[in-house]
């Protein structure tokens, strides 16, 4: 820590990229990523580890970027809704998304798709009571969830990963 500006200097490695920044002890990751590091795809919403639309993956597990530290990312991965994308183009969990009306106001799909792309990449069979499972820990006010599961259950048809 510099004892000066009481500020840590961190290096995090997001969506692939290297961040230098320097942040409070108390800064939370959401926060480090979006203001400090422009990537506002990430959204705030309770701030307080309920409705999960801060959702990012840090060494490849999801948490709660508004209640997980800054300081504890120093040298790991972490991933958000940016990286989710395919060379600029929108991928295939995106697509279903989009195709399915899993979204309506949009304010939850970050935490949503970070969340649908572990799950697709840690588990070889998907079943509906996956998707529930996995995707329980957010809350969308808007879908109703049926539209978001039709979503999850396209992409994992078509990657072969669907289990009835
Ligand atoms: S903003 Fe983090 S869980 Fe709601
Ligand atoms: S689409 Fe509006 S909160 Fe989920």
């Amino acid at each position: 820590m510099n004892k000066e500006t009481n500020r840590h200097d961190i290096e995090i490695f997001i969506n692939k990229e290297k961040y230098n920044v320097s942040v409070r002890a108390s800064t939370h990751l959401a926060d480090t990523i979006r203001d400090h590091c422009s990537l506002t795809g990430t959204h705030l919403g309770c701030e307080h580890g309920v409705c999960g639309a801060c959702t990012v993956l840090v060494d490849n597990s999801p948490v709660r970027g508004c209640l997980y530290l800054a300081v504890q990312a120093d040298g790991k991965t972490v991933e958000t809704v940016e990286g989710i994308a395919e060379n600029g183009e929108l991928s295939d969990i995106q697509k279903s998304f989009w195709e399915n009306h899993g979204l309506q106001c949009g304010f939850c799909t970050p935490g949503f798709l970070i969340l649908t792309k572990w799950l697709l990449d840690n588990f070889n069979k998907i079943t509906e009571e996956t998707i529930k499972d996995v995707l329980s820990s957010n809350i969308c006010r808007c879908t109703g969830y049926q539209n978001i599961i039709k979503s999850v259950k396209q992409v994992a048809e078509e990657r072969g990963q669907w289990s009835e």
